[in-house]
């Protein structure tokens, strides 16, 4: 599969001949600007981790020229057919799955929380384990580390995790390489920093610690693409 990413928490995943999108902030995202702009994208599938403004985005107006199929937690599939009229969408909630033509999705726990950008509850902030061609991806979402990480993998293991390490409003650095120390992925790529003044970070921090504990990180560009 290849896996693409836009910067901040924007992911693209090609699948099985199915484009995935996840949490598709890219207007307004800086480090999006002139890599790729929301009438570029045209997703089979969004997922979204939870409904503040940095991860629904573009969501309504990506799902609408494309048809693509949301997935995402109940509040926010019921939110989209509410104020948006749009009902190709797939309800979930933390600890569930179910398998697509494309692959099987597992909603998993993220201790955050979920807004939308006027104000309605978003209900509970969520990441997933897709299992795609064989393979494991974990996206934690917004979240800090939490102990219940421990139990996210089965026994083929992750082959490669998206953690946030901005700090601020997630887990920083640091508890990144710690929660790399209980999911023991493959290999680890970074996601939500650099984007605002409140996640600026050096990357070098992270990887620097990364390489000090053994594990293996990747650290992709806005644009950059990668085979898993
Ligand atoms: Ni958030
Ligand atoms: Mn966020």
């Amino acid at each position: 599969m290849t896996i693409t990413f836009f910067g901040h928490s924007v992911i693209q995943i090609e699948t099985n001949g199915t484009t995935l999108l996840v949490d598709p902030f890219v207007t307004g995202n800086g480090l999006a600007e002139g890599v790729v702009s929301a009438d570029d994208l045209n997703p089979d599938v969004i997922l979204l981790t939870h409904a503040h403004g940095d991860h629904w985005g573009d969501t309504p107006a990506i799902a609408e020229r494309t048809g693509a199929l949301v997935v995402a937690n109940f509040e926010i599939t019921s939110y989209l057919g509410r104020v948006h009229s749009y009902e190709n969408t797939h309800p979930m909630n933390t600890g569930g799955s179910w398998t697509f033509d494309w692959g099987r999705v597992t909603q998993t726990y993220a201790r955050h929380s979920s807004s939308f950008p006027d104000g309605t509850y978003g209900g509970n902030p969520n990441g997933y384990l897709l299992r795609l061609e064989g393979k494991c991806l974990y996206l934690a979402g917004d979240t800090c580390a939490f102990s219940e990480m421990s139990c996210l993998a089965d026994d083929k293991g992750i082959d490669v995790a998206f953690l946030p390490i901005g700090d601020d409003f997630t887990m920083g650095s640091e508890e990144a390489v710690e929660c790399v120390e209980v999911l023991k992925p493959r290999l680890t790529v970074p996601i939500h920093y650099n984007t605002f003044p409140y996640i600026e970070v050096d990357v070098s921090r992270f990887t620097n610690a990364m390489d000090a504990a053994g594990y293996e990180a990747r650290v992709l560009a806005p644009g950059e693409t990668m085979e898993v």
